[in-house]
């Protein structure tokens, strides 16, 4: 029995594209968003997932994220996210990586180093309609920087997008009032340039509004059958891929008033019997859920009990037991009729399920199944 494995159902990231490109239709593309390893799930083998189950287009956050994938598709359309520093520009260009811009002077770097590379870079245009992170807020700076892009060899206006700031939150008006400001940009740029791929929606926009969809959606969190909404993932036929797994190495037996752990955070209320399983937050299991999570044994919920510590955690498995050492713990997905979701950890930990699965450490190997 592994003492952290991280199993990634491959099956599911597929499926869960071949769910997302049914209700964006025939004529968006899907882009599988890879970043962060995969949102903690392995980027590699997702992005093969992802192009099986009907993404055509992948997108990374950094140059070197876009080195560990770009050489391995060189055939599929992809797209680096992020800010890039000079040298990360080239880094990302020669991957064969598509780069965002929003500065003049940023574009014509681009420009310089893709001549000197001797391959037109491919150059998304990012507006920013309201997130107010990267992008130009300017709808004409942003008409003028495409056009910049057209016309220099070096270059190719591959695309014009932004990026929603409230797609996940339903009451939120804001979410419109960016589509607006998007969709006059993107009636504009679509008037002068027919071939360019004008995209917005995330995850939770695609769910939210088909006029977010426009010529590709980006999606990530979904992708790995994680809910945008934070809540149940199969309410919007999405399966979770990634499940935690640990074993209990030991079973002791505590008489009332012992305590488990640093700073004797828990005290046996009464005799019972304590499990120990074998990873901790050096795992990304975080301290946060000191006396606030459940794990399954045997099918069953049992409360984690004392502080989370680097390597250990602690669970109380009552008085009479017939868990044993050696028997398989999981922290995060299903067992027998039981399951936990990233999504109740998140909420225990007062946080989004992003944070949970990106946060499973390198530490933790990520195997298939
Ligand atoms: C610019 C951009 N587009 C798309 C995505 C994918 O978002 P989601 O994981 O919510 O689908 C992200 C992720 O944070 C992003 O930063």
């Amino acid at each position: 029995m592994p003492r952290a494995v991280a199993r990634i159902d491959l099956a599911a990231v597929q499926r869960n594209c071949a769910r997302l490109k049914s209700e964006v239709g025939e004529g968006t593309e899907l882009c599988a968003v890879v970043k962060a390893d995969g949102y903690g799930h392995g980027a590699v083998a997702c992005a093969d997932a992802a192009l099986a189950g009907g993404a055509t287009r992948l997108a990374v956050a950094t140059a070197a994220e876009a080195e560990a994938i770009g050489h391995g598709y060189p055939y599929i359309d992809l797209l680096t996210m992020g800010a890039l520093a000079p040298e990360e520009l080239d880094m990302a260009l020669s991957a064969g990586s598509a780069v965002a811009v929003w500065r003049s002077a940023f574009l014509a770097l681009v420009a310089e180093r893709a001549r000197a590379q001797g391959r037109a870079a491919r150059v998304h245009v990012k507006y920013d309609s309201g997130m107010g992170r990267l992008g130009n807020r300017d709808p004409v700076e942003v008409m003028a920087l495409a056009r910049a892009c057209a016309e220099d060899p070096d270059l190719e206006l591959a695309g014009v997008w932004t990026h929603l700031a409230t797609a996940d939150e339903p009451e939120s008006t804001f979410f419109d009032e960016q589509l607006d400001r998007f969709g006059a940009v993107a009636d504009a740029v679509r008037s002068e340039f027919s071939e360019v791929t004008v995209h917005a929606a995330n995850s939770a926009a695609v769910f939210r509004d088909s006029r977010s969809h426009f010529d590709m959606v980006r999606c990530g969190v979904s992708i790995y059958g994680l809910d945008p909404f934070q809540g149940d993932p199969a309410e919007r036929g999405l399966r979770p891929a990634l499940s935690l797994h640990s074993y209990v190495a030991d079973v002791k037996h505590f008489e009332r008033g012992d305590s488990a752990g640093y700073g004797r955070t828990w005290r046996a209320g009464a005799e019972t019997c304590v499990g120990v399983l074998p990873l901790g937050y050096g795992d990304g299991v975080r301290r946060g859920l000191s006396n606030n999570a459940e794990v399954l044994v045997r099918g069953r919920r049992y409360p984690l009990v004392g502080t989370v510590s680097m390597d250990n955690v602690t669970i109380d498995l009552g008085a009479d037991t017939d868990v044993e050492p050696g028997d398989e713990a999981v922290l995060i997905g299903a067992q027998g009729d039981a399951a936990i979701l990233a999504e109740e950890v998140a909420a225990r930990l007062g946080t989004i399920n992003y944070e949970v699965t990106c946060g499973i450490s390198a530490r933790v190997p990520r195997v298939d199944g």
